[in-house]
């Protein structure tokens, strides 16, 4: 009894909720690393109120709604899923797991939903599409040289990968005071495998080593007529993500995108930018229901999904839950973490009263 008791204290408990997994990572990973995943810019406020949004929202749940069955499958960009969540496109997985990016995609693919690599990932474009079989989209970061983002984009459809996300809210890197105090850099050993070895070596030193060399991979000159020429190069639907209004949500979508990410970059970029929860309704309604909306930032609970869905998304990606993860049991940790969010979100529709992702709306929800 004594001993348990001890125990609790010292050890982080076994996960039950996905929150469960960061201090379980924190114990496992470098401080440095810790913090670059679990950060955000400036005063971080940006990153709390991704999850403070999501706190406002209270259900007006309907009772006697026969929710026996359960159905949380949908088709998204013309491939079936088995549940609203995706995997978001986040850097060098291999910082958290030897197996990285593979493990990442082998879990979501073993649990019917989209993995989204980074453009900054550790494993190649092509070793990660021979790892599984789900659906598998390319995130592009546009760099300055449009040779370079033509490349990436010619080897994802070679590769099978399904959607670009173009993400742009990121011109140049935010302040990320965390990586600063700890020069954080490319831990050793680890590299950019999309990247050819001269452009992996730019700009790897200053105070910042990490942001400056993601900003030499990236464009802070990117516009408009940068979607545009992304669109006509591919026939792959292109997803902008990180887009928090709704004239951009507009813009984008007559330049030709088929879909939306609302995002604040999991508070990592601009500091007091709008919750991507907030930001939400005014793009669903922007772009209207023929154009999916995902969004992402801060989802935690299967409550939250159903919130984001209540408001209108389509699905919702999740980024820092599975690398912390993947941190702490490889492809196993991210299985296990999607199989808890998975039978939270089959409870609370239960108790919504939802059989389906179609009969989810606004009328669900109240704010407080
Ligand atoms: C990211 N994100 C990100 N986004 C992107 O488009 N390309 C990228 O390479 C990265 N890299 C990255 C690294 C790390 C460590 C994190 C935490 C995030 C942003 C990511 O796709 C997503 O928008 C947020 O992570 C969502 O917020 P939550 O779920 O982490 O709260
Ligand atoms: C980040 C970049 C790489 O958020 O997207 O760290």
């Amino acid at each position: 009894m004594a001993d348990s008791m001890v125990d609790r204290k010292t050890r982080p408990a076994t996960p039950l909720k996905l929150d469960d997994f960061e201090p379980a990572a924190r114990a496992v990973l470098p401080q440095a690393i810790y913090d670059y995943i679990a950060g955000g810019s400036e005063d971080e406020a940006a990153l709390r109120g991704n999850r403070e949004a999501f706190a406002r929202y209270r259900f007006r749940f309907k009772v006697l709604a026969s929710t026996d069955q359960i159905e949380l499958g949908s088709d998204l960009f013309g491939q079936r899923v088995r549940m609203p969540v995706h995997l978001a496109p986040t850097a060098i997985q291999r910082m958290t797991h030897p197996d990285g990016e593979l493990a990442a995609y082998r879990a979501a693919s073993a649990a019917g939903i989209a993995y989204a690599l980074s453009t900054l990932s550790s494993a190649a474009i092509e070793e990660v599409a021979a790892a599984a079989t789900g659906p598998r989209w390319f995130q592009l970061y546009m760099h300055a040289e449009r040779a370079v983002s033509a490349s990436f984009v010619e080897r994802a459809v070679e590769a099978g990968y399904s959607a670009i996300l173009l993400t742009v809210d990121l011109p140049r890197t935010g302040r990320r005071e965390r990586d600063i105090r700890n020069a954080f850099s490319l831990p050793e050993g680890l590299r950019y495998a999309n990247l050819d070895a001269r452009r992996r070596a730019d700009a790897a030193e200053g105070p910042d080593p990490f942001a400056q060399n993601v900003n030499a991979q990236t464009n802070a000159g990117l516009g408009w007529a940068d979607l545009e020429w992304l669109v006509a190069k591919t026939s792959l639907p292109v997803i902008v993500k990180g887009v928090v209004r709704a004239d951009d949500a507009r813009h984008a979508v007559e330049a030709g995108a088929r879909g939306v990410i609302v995002s604040n970059h999991g508070g990592r970029q601009l500091d007091y930018a709008v919750a991507s929860l907030d930001a939400l309704p005014e793009v669903v309604q922007a772009v209207g229901r023929d154009v999916p909306v995902l969004m992402d930032g801060g989802v935690r609970r299967g409550t939250d999904v159903l919130k984001a869905l209540c408001l209108g998304a389509q699905g919702v990606l999740i980024g820092r839950p599975f690398l912390y993860a993947l941190a702490v049991a490889g492809a196993e940790g991210v299985s296990q973490m999607l199989a808890m969010l998975r039978q939270e979100i089959e409870l609370s529709m239960s108790l919504l009263g939802a059989r389906r992702l179609s009969e989810l709306s606004g009328d669900l929800l109240t704010r407080i």
